[in-house]
């Protein structure tokens, strides 16, 4: 019977957050190679490795040690979900979705203090129209073995959002489009519906901001992400395997009967946010809530998401984690100070503090408070002074044309978090390219100094970025991927 289902308008009337989908890259335009350092702290790249790639490099370094899964950019030559090129996202699509989302996690945090939210009908129409042919946009996606007899199923990862869920057979109200087989619990040994009067139940208002519902005695979730995408269904729970040798029993999912949005060809998400149900928290007694991530540097080559501590780098750096807000799922960090071209910018502390920051997997650009961003902009644009300017793109506001261009000196960015480590940012996260004439600094602004940053997921390519959630700090290496 098709009792499941509520109404997607019962979702909206929350502003659930978060969350993902919104990320990254259309396909391939692999920002290429440096060939030179210069001690100028520039970094050299030839405009021809901006091109797209269409043959998929993997690098499988990392994936030589235990509970690693491959990470793959959901578009790229390296994914397994092949979408039909036309219903890639553009980069100005990607970016106005990327800027829902980051309305929804400032709405969130909103929530979370305490404060009434006022992201509505307004933000809503905002956000380009999704007539459920799916838009899918590129996040970064990992394969799973979930029930038994065990169904692999590629799903985008997100430090933003806290449960995990996959589009269910029958599929009472809507599933969009995926690669996987849709799951069926009918045909697995090991699941069983979680009851609607149970703790466990309750438990989900935390974790999606949604009161959970009942379905005759079954726990009905239902979590809407920024951009308007959403996932209700039964929650349910199941076995769950990462690897051959990394298999977690009655793990709790959302077993999704009504799902629609921008997950490309996903078959749904992974949350690895900080709340007692996200994956983190509920494998805690194994992995103590530490896991490590690298985003590849462009689609055409692969990163891993690995669990505990097994793998990581010798040479992380580690800043303290911080909440942000009471009882967030987010991974709040403190910003103290941005170089760029090897010069420290003169902006005070508090400029940083006013709002405080995340990281954040899903979002693709990072948000610095306005009075950073015109600091780092300022900087980046005298030094640049050579190359001629192109047209804004979306929230980009400082783009190059390379057209007459076979190489280009770009300057060397890097951020500074508490404990003073310094973090040097990848040149394929200090760019992004739209075309070789349309490549744009690849920061935006916030609104106000008191907004929330985010240290988005661009930023991050190529880093090893470890979470050590029991510890409560945050490691990064360079040279974690290529
Ligand atoms: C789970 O709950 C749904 C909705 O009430 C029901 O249709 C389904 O048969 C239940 N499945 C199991 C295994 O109990
Ligand atoms: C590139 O060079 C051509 C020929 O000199 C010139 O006409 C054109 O304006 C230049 N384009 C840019 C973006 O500078
Ligand atoms: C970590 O710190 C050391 C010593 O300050 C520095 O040499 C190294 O570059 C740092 N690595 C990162 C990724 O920040």
């Amino acid at each position: 019977m098709g009792a499941t289902v509520v109404s997607p308008t019962f979702l909206s009337a929350y502003l659930v957050v978060v969350v993902c989908l919104v990320c990254s890259l259309k396909e391939g335009y692999a920002l290429g190679r440096k060939t030179t350092v210069e001690k100028s702290h520039t970094t050299t790249i030839h405009v021809s490795s901006l091109l797209p790639s269409s043959i998929c490099s993997s690098a499988t370094k990392a994936l030589d040690k235990k509970s690693s899964l491959q990470v793959v950019h959901k578009h790229g030559p390296c994914s397994q979900l092949h979408q039909d090129k036309a219903n890639i996202p553009t980069h100005a699509q990607i970016l106005l979705q990327d800027e829902a989302r980051v309305k929804s996690i400032r709405s969130k945090l909103a929530k979370n203090l305490g404060r009434s939210t006022n992201l509505d009908q307004t933000d809503a129409a905002n956000i380009p129209a999704n007539d459920g042919s799916v838009v899918g946009t590129g996040n970064y996606v990992v394969t799973v073995g979930l029930g038994t007899p065990k169904k692999d199923l590629t799903l985008i990862f997100d430090t933003g959002s806290d449960i995990t869920w996959t589009q269910c057979l029958p599929c009472a109200r809507s599933c969009y489009k995926q690669q996987d087989q849709i799951f069926d619990p009918s045909l697995s040994s090991t699941y069983s519906n979680i009851s609607c009067t149970s703790p466990t139940c309750s438990s989900l208002t935390s974790a999606t901001g949604n009161t959970p519902g009942c379905s005759s005695t079954a726990c009905v979730y239902g979590i809407q992400y920024g951009d308007s995408s959403f996932s209700v269904g039964i929650f349910a729970k199941e076995k769950l395997t990462l690897t051959p040798t990394d298999v977690f029993d009655d793990f709790l999912f959302g077993c999704g009967q009504n799902n629609q949005g921008l997950f490309g060809r996903a078959a749904g998400l992974i949350g690895l946010g900080r709340d007692k149900l996200s994956l983190t928290s509920q494998t805690a007694v194994k992995y103590k809530k530490f896991f490590s991530y690298c985003l590849p540097s462009s689609s055409s080559s692969t990163g891993f998401l690995s669990f505990g501590y097994g793998g990581v780098s010798k040479s992380v750096n580690f800043t303290t984690l911080s909440t942000i807000s009471q009882s967030s799922s987010f991974y709040g960090i403190n910003i103290i100070g941005i170089s760029v071209g090897g010069q420290k910018l003169p902006i005070s502390a508090s400029v940083f503090t006013a709002g405080g920051a995340i990281i954040d997997s899903g979002t693709v650009i990072t948000r610095l408070p306005p009075t950073a961003y015109s600091a780092l902009r300022s900087e980046f644009r005298k030094l640049m002074s050579q190359y001629p300017m192109a047209q804004p793109l979306s929230i980009l506001d400082t783009c190059y044309d390379f057209t007459n261009f076979s190489s280009v000196n770009v300057p060397d960015i890097s951020f500074t978090f508490s404990g003073s480590i310094e973090v040097p940012i990848d040149v394929t996260g200090v760019l992004y390219v739209n075309s070789i004439s349309q490549v744009c600094l690849a920061f935006a602004g916030n609104g106000d100094d008191t907004d929330v940053g985010i240290f988005g997921n661009t930023q991050q390519k190529t880093l090893q970025v470890v979470y050590d959630g029991a510890g409560g700090k945050l490691g990064f290496a360079t040279g974690g991927c290529t």
